[in-house]
Order: structure tokens, then sequence, then C-alpha cells
């Protein structure tokens, strides 16, 4: 693999109000998702440290890590660290499986009036499977969805920076897919678990 581990050493530093703002919002919206659960259940859905992603996002914009300005979230729920993305002046897409995800994620960004886009679609590019062990029970692959960069004549190779927070035992899989797709010196930001973040160039 041609990716260099970067390491992230502001992940103190307050955050820009905006994006503290938009965190107390996004979290009232999944509060609710999360007390009325069992109308909508979806297994795959679980949030990251926001508090901890968005502080990374910070680090990588003020140290003008990112070469680029396109940034996409694999997998982004209900948008929030695309959110993150938008307010920091990048250009943010989220790909989402889930329609319902999508569409709470479009209300919730309007309503707070951030700038993003949301794409209903598989974040794997075409043929990305074939990165993947027979054996491995990756849930990202148990989508039947057209790869989203297709119907947006925008390939992942466009992008600057990816966010992914894999499920565990993906996120090899998911270093492999970047290594193979993502363009020289594009990002790969992931968060691993509490406390846990890595940050990947891709050489
Ligand atoms: C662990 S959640 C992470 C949500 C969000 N990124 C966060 O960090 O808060 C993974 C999300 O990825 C979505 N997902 C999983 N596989 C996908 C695929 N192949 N294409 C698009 N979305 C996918 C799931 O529906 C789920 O919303």
């Amino acid at each position: 693999m041609a990716l260099r581990e970067i390491e992230l050493t502001n992940l103190q530093d307050e955050l820009p109000t905006q994006v503290s703002h938009w965190l107390v919002a996004a979290r009232r919206r999944i509060e609710r998702y999360w007390d009325q659960f069992s109308e909508k259940p979806l297994p795959q859905y679980i949030e990251c440290d926001f508090d901890l992603v968005a502080a990374a996002l910070v680090e990588c914009v003020s140290r003008d890590w990112i070469d680029g300005r396109l940034f996409v979230e694999w997998g982004c729920g209900f948008a929030v660290v695309t959110g993150i993305a938008g307010i920091l002046g990048l250009d943010a897409v989220g790909v989402e499986a889930e329609e319902f995800l999508c569409a709470e994620g479009r209300k919730l960004l309007s309503r707070h009036g951030v700038d993003a886009e949301i794409w209903n679609g598989n974040f794997l590019p075409a043929g990305a499977s074939r990165l993947a062990e027979d054996t491995d029970p990756l849930v990202s692959l148990t989508h039947e969805l057209e790869p989203a960069y297709d119907r947006y004549d925008m390939p992942l190779a466009d992008f600057a920076i990816v966010f992914a927070y894999p499920w565990p035992g993906e996120e090899h899989f998911l270093r492999l897919v970047f290594d193979r797709y993502a363009r020289r010196d594009a990002l790969l930001l992931m968060y691993r678990g509490p406390y846990q973040i890595e940050l990947y160039r891709k050489r």
C-alpha cells in the first residue's frame, strides 16, 4: 500500500463556534432517532465521536494538508461530518446507502444553512469488492446500489479527502479501496473508535 500515516497533534483545540452549534443541532436530531429507533431500525448506523473528527478536520484544514477542496464521507449517516467539512469551507459530499438517512441529512443541512451535498448510492467504486477477501464479513459490501460517483460523473480520484468510520474488521478493506482508487496525495481520515483516529496520505 502507498499510504503514509500523518500524526494528528491538535485534537484538543477548541472547535470553531459554527461547528459547535452544528454539532448541538445534529446531536439533538440523532437523539430523537435513537428514541424512536424501533420505528426505523438501521442496524448499520452508529455515529462517530463528532468532536474528535471535527478537531482532526480543523487540523487538516488549518495546516493546509488537503491538496484540493473536494471532501467525501463514506456512509454519511445524518451527514454530520459532511456538514462539518462544509462549514470548514470544503466542497463536501456525503455518500449514503440508506434513503432515510439521505433525506434526514439533507433536511438537517438545509435547516441550518450548511452547504454540502448528499448522494444516495454506494461509496464503493465499481470493482472495489474484488479487493475484499472472500471470508471477510464486510457490511459495506451488503448494498446492491450503484456507485454514487458514476451518477455524478465524479470519480473517487477527484476527491482530495475521504472520511470513513468503518465497522470493526472493515478498516483494512477500506484502506485498500482508498489505496486503489484515490488519487495521489489524497488524504484518508478514519475514525476507529473512542479516542482513535487515523490520517493517511496516498503516495
Ligand atoms: C458506522 S455508520 C457511520 C455514520 C457516519 N459516517 C458517522 O461517522 O457518524 C456507517 C454508515 O455507512 C453506511 N454504509 C455502509 N455501507 C455503505 C455503502 N457501501 N455505501 C454507502 N453507504 C454505506 C451505513 O448505512 C451507515 O449509515
